[in-house]
């Protein structure tokens, strides 16, 4: 199967079925991401639930709508702004990495995940998912719904963590330059809604057909957890 069918196939399917989200951009809308956002939603998605961090992604942005208000805010209010969705050196590190983006990068986002990476908060995840939905960077972006959706696809048997590297292996060469920050996003929203943890609905997925875990039945089972 060749990864530009996969691709296609993802896409085709984002583009129907994606989940509109606060932070998103809708696919083909011909609107362009403003990576403040994307940052602001990557950081806040990154130990949070999507239905949790809605209402704060809504709170924050209104409050502090570009990095440069964000870094001119008081250390407290953002902390008291914060509570509630936890981890929070994660709220210490937001306003680290404005104030960075403002004093070292004139208010602008670095473009690529080496830059991105080398801020406050911005881990191999964020940078991947930042680089990629915000830039266009055709990035290997690999989050747990990501994992489980690519482990399964090509049923790599591998327990987690060992078999990371083989998942994000396999997912490399199916990222494609066109789109691949919705490409990403796909994924996770599959993982989401049709490749759930528990009863997948392989009937209705766009990849169900050579996806190698369905083949044999079971996906259910995949990826394999870590021995206790
Ligand atoms: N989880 C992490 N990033 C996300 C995104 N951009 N959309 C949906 N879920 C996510």
């Amino acid at each position: 199967h060749s990864a530009e069918n996969f691709a296609g196939r993802i896409l085709g399917w984002y583009d129907r079925a994606a989940r509109v989200l606060p932070w998103r951009i809708p696919p083909n809308s011909g609107h362009v991401p403003d990576p403040y956002r994307v940052w602001m939603a990557e950081i806040m998605l990154q130990q949070t639930t999507v239905a949790a961090v809605a209402g704060y992604f809504e709170r924050f942005t209104a409050r502090w709508p570009s990095v440069q208000h964000l870094a001119a805010a008081d250390d407290a209010d953002v902390m008291a702004a914060w509570a509630g969705l936890g981890y929070y050196a994660r709220a210490r590190n937001l306003l680290a990495c404005a104030r960075a983006v403002v004093r070292d990068h004139g208010g602008h986002f670095p473009d690529s995940e080496a830059g991105l990476r080398a801020l406050p908060g911005i881990g191999d995840y964020t940078a991947a998912a930042v680089a990629s939905i915000a830039f266009g960077r055709a990035a290997v972006v690999v989050d747990a719904n990501i994992e489980r959706v690519i482990a399964r696809h090509r049923r790599i048997t591998t327990p987690l963590p060992m078999a990371k590297r083989e998942i994000r292996a396999a997912l490399a060469p199916l990222v494609p330059n066109d789109r691949p920050g919705d490409f990403a996003q796909a994924l996770m929203d599959l993982g989401a809604t049709i490749c759930t943890p528990r009863g997948p609905a392989c009937v209705i997925c766009p990849v169900m057909t050579d996806c190698m875990a369905r083949a044999r039945g079971d996906a259910e089972s995949l990826p394999v957890k870590p021995p206790k």
